[in-house]
């Protein structure tokens, strides 16, 4: 599995039993603390293993460091915020690069197995099938109003809780159902990620804009215009194969398209186990909701925003 169709990651088949994952993913700060970002941008670059059904096995530092600007405390911070994170996750740290740069940048590659039978692709949804997201969104437009100083610091707890937050246990509730397809919500937002998996699974998705989990007060810095220009850029990229409801409050609809950093995963299965697997999610602290159904075939792949 590799270009031909954009999924989370890199998938190679080794043999009858294993297939390797591997991808990676790094990003500039999305906090003001050293470690926080070490822990969101590593949760962030494990996800996509987990969006492929699998488990991160061994990992590697990605590090662009200013070192003439800024301390090596705040890298030294930054890689225990990681290192927390990939111990959490299970996988061992092999090694790494780092390079001077004028921007702060940090990530992981990661490298997962997986069962070849059990890889969770973005192209496989099926007809009927409803979809669980297994965290709240608004993290983008949430940053932006941290930026300009209108954010409590109970909602940046909440955000950088929700950002820092492993997929690992919802990716293991997702283990124990029958899933059709997976992928996680980052930079398109809600709506973008789900229309990939509409594209790659030719159907046409309809989105419960009422049932999207937000973050506290996020709502409201979406009405006072806290949006990212990311956002924008995804509703107008998406514009072609998107018909949303006239209903639907405008800054909702900027909240459905806000850039994600470490989202939840996107599963979609049959509706009698989404339920299931929802009260089993809630059992274990994630924070699940359907969100979204598969209404029908499609060649080029809709979303509906209702
Ligand atoms: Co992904
Ligand atoms: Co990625
Ligand atoms: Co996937």
């Amino acid at each position: 599995m590799g270009l031909d169709s954009p999924d989370d990651a890199g998938v190679y088949k080794l043999n009858s039993q294993t297939a390797l994952i591997q991808t990676l993913d790094f990003l500039t700060p999305v906090t003001d603390s050293p470690y926080e970002f070490g822990q969101i941008a590593a949760a962030n670059s494990l996800s996509d293993v987990y969006a492929m059904g699998g488990e991160p096995i061994t990992v590697m530092n990605i590090v662009c460091f200013p070192s003439n600007d800024l301390p090596e405390e705040i890298l030294a911070q930054t890689l225990r915020g990681g290192l927390d994170k990939i111990n959490e996750s299970g996988a061992v740290l092999v090694g790494g690069h780092s390079v001077d740069d004028q921007e702060f940048k940090y990530g992981l590659s990661v490298t997962g197995i997986v069962h070849p039978d059990k890889v969770k692709t973005n192209s496989t949804a099926a007809t009927g099938d409803a979809i669980i997201l297994t965290k709240p969104v608004g993290t983008g437009i949430m940053s932006t109003a941290i930026k300009a100083k209108l954010a409590t610091p109970q909602n940046i707890k909440e955000s950088v809780a929700v950002m820092s937050m492993l997929n690992k246990t919802a990716a293991e509730v997702m283990a124990q159902f029958f899933v059709n397809a997976c992928t996680d919500v980052t930079g398109f937002g809600l709506a973008g990620h789900l229309l990939e998996m509409a594209k790659g699974s030719k159907k046409e998705i309809m989105l419960f804009s009422q049932k999207v989990p937000l973050l506290n007060n996020v709502l409201d810095f979406a009405r006072m215009g806290m949006v990212p220009a990311g956002a924008h850029k995804n509703r107008s990229f998406f514009k072609e194969w998107t018909q949303i409801d006239e209903a639907v409050d405008r800054a909702i609809v900027d909240l459905m398209f806000d850039p994600q950093t470490s989202g939840g995963l996107l599963i979609s299965l049959n509706k009698k186990d989404a339920k299931a697997c929802v009260e089993k999610m809630k059992s274990k602290g994630i924070n699940a909701w359907i969100v979204a159904e598969i209404t029908n075939d499609s060649d080029k792949g809709f979303l509906n925003i209702f």
